[in-house]
């Protein structure tokens, strides 16, 4: 039997996509109509038809150096030639040198070491069991509308209620309200968020925490970012009840921010766990966790490996990624670029009511719409017109936050100067489609 010759229809990929792919995957989808990507180079994607997109998603926040870079490619498919898996229990230099160049960005002064996953919910999952393996504790605080992946403890460490099956999940987790400037239960009271953390350790553990997990901007919330001594401040609490503080860069890292490598390091706090995923492979499937080695230590008696994680050719991709976000210096670029897209993006909300706010830092940047900017009520029906609009414009966003009225714009580190201009005046056309209708 020799394979099928691969099916570039949407009319064949959307039949084999209903009847072969599980229906948990049938929600997964962005425009009423399929869509298909058959080629990708820099911050520019081609679909099957041969039409170019600007890229504003970066194939969901896992493009940092941009689609198809050559250097990644060569040094992955070196190593794919060689030997395309080593499973964790041999040595092999490249995984290891990559967990050396990794801890190497993290705050001097601590012991940091790395555990290698597949993806950033492993991460997630086995920060979780790492910080109750150390407290000895289960209680773990997270965010109201925090997403963290689908595993079972990231899930459960998820308070997007769409994001969470209709299953029992994974106990000892206490949801506390996200310090979000724009809406949040207390406005911008910074201590009013900070009580609740202590108020929820009071009230809904014993008193003693395992932990708690944060984005420093949260990503699927619709570019939330944690306001200035809040992350300190949590910390502050959290250790005090004996716990530990995750950090979950998934989203955020690798310069995105442009401040910062990890954007944590902008908010004055060493997280005691980090959970990295996603920009850090460039499309390549890898994930970590960078811990202190004391808390790490906590799980030195039993086997814990994840069969594909330190698997080689993601690890000689997620080298070159870090080699090449230095010498290319994307996150100056991401600083410079995303301040001036974050400008023209203000200029749009000057001219169209329905948009409440734009925010973010670096290439990390959102646009919500609201039905009034008084009440602040969320617009999903405008969000959603204004993103099928998108597509006719080609450019790639995607619909973010528990209501669904906000755009994401992450897209790949190496956005440029004539992009901007390309994707201001696209949103600007693709308001105007929307209130026509
Ligand atoms: C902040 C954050 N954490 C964790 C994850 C889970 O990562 P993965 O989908 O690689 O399992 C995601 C995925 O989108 C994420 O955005």
């Amino acid at each position: 039997m020799t394979l099928a010759e691969t099916d570039w229809s949407l009319a064949g990929m959307a039949r084999r996509r209903d009847q072969y792919f599980s229906p948990g995957l049938k929600k997964f989808v962005p425009f009423a109509e399929p869509i298909s990507f058959r080629r990708g180079r820099g911050q520019y994607l081609w679909d099957e038809a041969g039409n170019k997109y600007i890229d504003l998603l970066g194939m969901n926040v896992c493009i940092s150096v941009g689609h198809a870079n050559s250097a990644v490619a060569k040094a992955a498919s070196a190593q794919a030639d060689e030997l395309p898996h080593c499973t964790t229990m041999f040595y092999h230099p490249v995984p290891l040198h990559y967990a050396e160049e990794l801890a190497a960005t993290f705050p001097k002064g601590h012991d940091w070491v790395v555990h290698l996953t597949n993806s950033g919910s492993e991460a997630v999952d086995l920060a979780l069991m790492m910080a109750r393996a150390h407290t000895g504790q289960t209680e773990f605080l997270s965010l109201h509308n925090a997403y963290h992946g689908p595993t079972a403890g990231a899930q459960a460490l998820t308070g997007i209620a769409g994001f969470r099956q209709n299953v029992v999940q994974v106990p000892g987790i206490s949801f506390v309200p996200e310090p979000n400037l724009y809406r949040g239960a207390f406005g911008n009271k910074i201590d009013s968020y900070l009580d609740a953390i202590e108020a929820a350790i009071k009230v809904s553990t014993p008193g003693r925490i395992a932990g708690m997990i944060a984005e420093t901007i949260q990503g699927y919330t619709g570019i939330v970012e944690m306001p200035a001594g809040y992350l300190k401040g949590a910390a502050e609490r959290v250790r005090a009840a004996g716990g530990v503080m995750v950090i979950d860069e998934v989203q955020s890292g690798v310069g995105r921010t442009g401040e910062s490598f990890w954007a944590f390091e902008s908010h004055d706090v060493v997280p005691d766990i980090c959970v990295l995923a996603k920009g850090i492979g460039n499309g390549y499937p890898i994930g970590a966790v960078v811990a202190k080695r004391e808390i790490a230590e906590a799980m030195a008696d039993k086997f814990m490996f994840h069969t594909y994680g330190s698997n080689p050719v993601s690890c000689a991709a997620a080298r070159e990624v870090l080699r090449l976000l230095r010498e290319e210096n994307l996150q100056k670029n991401a600083l410079e670029v995303g301040g001036r897209l974050l400008d023209r993006l203000g200029d749009l909300k000057q001219r169209h009511a329905g948009i409440g706010d734009v925010r973010g830092k670096g290439l990390m940047l959102a646009i919500e719409f609201v039905k009034d900017r008084k009440t602040k009520e969320p617009d999903p029906e405008l969000t959603a017109a204004v993103f099928e609009q998108t597509r006719q414009h080609r450019v790639v966003v995607s619909k973010s936050g528990p209501d669904r009225n906000v755009l994401r714009l992450v897209p790949p580190l190496c956005l440029n100067d004539k992009d901007v201009d390309q994707v201001a005046d696209a949103f600007e056309a693709c308001l105007s489609g929307a209130m026509k209708g």
